[in-house]
């Protein structure tokens, strides 16, 4: 059985917007809230060069990349074709206004992705 870790409330999230989630080991989690009060969490990293896809906009259930403005899924972390590739996603658990991610998930999925915002990950997007 899940083991699940409280992150916020629901109306802490901005609406069509994200807010990061932390991880010790690395690689931050973005969880995003749409117009309908919709939650969801994928990697922070876009699949394309590694933005950061908490700060693009959210329209109905994705996300705009604020880099080059490819539209990724929030359901699934893909790309809208015709681009391609996915981002990771992570399970998100919502009960009387708290949303809460996966323990186990936070503590291994994507572990080995580079950081948006490291020197590795600026060079590979220039
Ligand atoms: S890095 Fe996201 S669209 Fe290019």
């Amino acid at each position: 059985m899940s083991e699940w870790k409280t992150i916020c409330r629901v109306e802490d999230i901005p609406v069509l917007g994200a807010r990061r989630v932390a991880r010790p080991a690395g690689c931050d989690v973005a969880v995003f809230r749409n117009a309908e009060d919709k939650v969801f969490a994928l990697l922070d990293r876009c699949p394309h060069k590694g933005g950061p896809l908490s700060q693009g906009i959210v329209f109905g259930e994705s996300v705009a990349c604020p880099l080059h403005n490819w539209t990724i899924g929030l359901n699934d972390g893909c790309a809208k074709s015709p681009d391609e590739g996915c981002t990771t996603k992570f399970s998100v658990r919502v009960e009387s206004g708290m949303v809460s991610l996966d323990v186990d998930e936070l503590n291994s999925l994507a572990l080995d992705e580079v950081k948006a915002d490291s020197p590795a990950a600026i060079r590979r997007a220039a």
